[in-house]
């Protein structure tokens, strides 16, 4: 018996010794990958001024890139993430007020972080999606710029991020994938901007704008199911193989002006950020759903 229990206790204390030693390359390894400072020139974009690039780049900031979402109406920032496993990852002040960004960030800082997902510094940003902005054409990158450098000064001192070694450590051992967290992980950062096709009620412009909606309805636009780890809803499927296979232009406008889908489902704004999208020019509304209408019907993603 006793000899049961000596060994017993021998597997007990190797299998303890291994989740202490994985526990400790996860946490060395994701420190690494959340600690990994990128040097990057950022290209040489110009930044126009003038009110017609500052109306140009409001509108496109407000209704397209949708900072507001995460960085407060006013971006001014506040908290964005607080997790007691996590821990705390704030959504930065853009303004020139006290304890914004504004008033120290250069043309090149602004490129960096929305090309590159790196401050200044070269610190890698998590979640901050520049896979998204790394694609926007440079004049419309220019414009948006130069309407962030006037926005009206907030004082919000924003606390530092902080993560928990339980965040290093799921890093490390890929429960949360770097790319899930670490946008600039999966940037090709030799791209060039894309050019945008002329603006139109055209495929190709629906498909330009689109790629505001990729970061949450996937790549191939056919959503994804509920995610445990973040605690979020499913997100619908927007091509031919989900509910919209039966909604004319029509119903797709006036669900994104309203927040009501033909099926009377009413969106959350907090999840779907309709408010911004649904008050965008209506030319620009049609070009995306003649975009989503070319897609081929695919089940919704797993
Ligand atoms: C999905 C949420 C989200 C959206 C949308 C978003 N951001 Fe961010 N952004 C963040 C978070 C979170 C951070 C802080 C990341 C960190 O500290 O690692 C951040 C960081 C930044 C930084 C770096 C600030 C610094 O500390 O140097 C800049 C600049 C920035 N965002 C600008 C923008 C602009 C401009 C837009 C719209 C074009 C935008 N963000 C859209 C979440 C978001
Ligand atoms: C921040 C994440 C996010 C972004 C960005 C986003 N969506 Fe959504 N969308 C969602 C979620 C989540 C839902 C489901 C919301 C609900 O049921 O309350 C949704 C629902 C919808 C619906 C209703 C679909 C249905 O079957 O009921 C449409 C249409 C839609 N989105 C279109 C778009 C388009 C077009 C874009 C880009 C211009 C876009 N969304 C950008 C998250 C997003």
């Amino acid at each position: 018996m006793k000899k049961v229990l000596k060994w017993i206790g021998i597997v007990l204390g190797g299998l303890v010794g291994l989740v202490v030693i994985a526990a400790a390359i996860g946490y060395f390894s994701g420190k690494s990958k959340l600690t990994k400072v990128y040097e990057y020139a950022p290209e040489n974009i110009p930044v126009p001024s003038g009110s017609e690039a500052v109306a140009q780049g409001q509108y496109l900031v407000e209704h397209w890139m949708l900072c507001a979402d995460c960085h407060g109406k006013d971006l001014g920032g506040g908290e964005f993430v607080n997790d007691p496993m996590l821990g705390v990852i704030p959504a930065p002040n853009l303004t020139s007020g006290q304890g914004g960004i504004g008033s120290s960030y250069t043309d090149a800082d602004w490129i960096r972080a929305l090309r590159h997902g790196i401050r200044p510094n070269g610190e890698v940003l998590v979640i901050m999606p520049a896979e998204a902005y790394t694609l926007v054409d440079a004049d419309e990158l220019g414009a948006m710029i130069a309407y962030l450098k006037t926005l009206p000064p907030v004082d919000r001192e924003i606390e530092t991020r902080q993560l928990t070694p339980v965040a290093f450590i799921m890093m490390g051992l890929g429960i949360i994938p770097e790319t899930d967290l670490l946008p600039a992980s999966k940037i090709n950062h030799d791209d060039v901007p894309l050019v945008a096709p002329d603006r139109g009620v055209t495929v190709d412009y629906g498909e330009y704008r689109a790629l505001s909606c990729k970061g949450c309805h996937a790549e191939n636009f056919a959503g994804f199911p509920p995610d445990p780890n973040f605690g979020s809803e499913a997100v619908p499927n927007l091509t031919p193989g989900g509910e919209l296979a039966g909604w004319t232009e029509a119903d797709f406008i006036t669900t994104l002006q309203t927040g009501v889908t033909p099926g009377g489902h009413e969106l959350d704004p907090l999840a779907m950020p309709w408010p911004g999208i649904g008050t965008a020019d209506e030319d620009e509304l049609q070009a995306l759903w003649l975009y989503l209408r070319s897609l081929p019907a695919l089940p919704n993603n797993e």
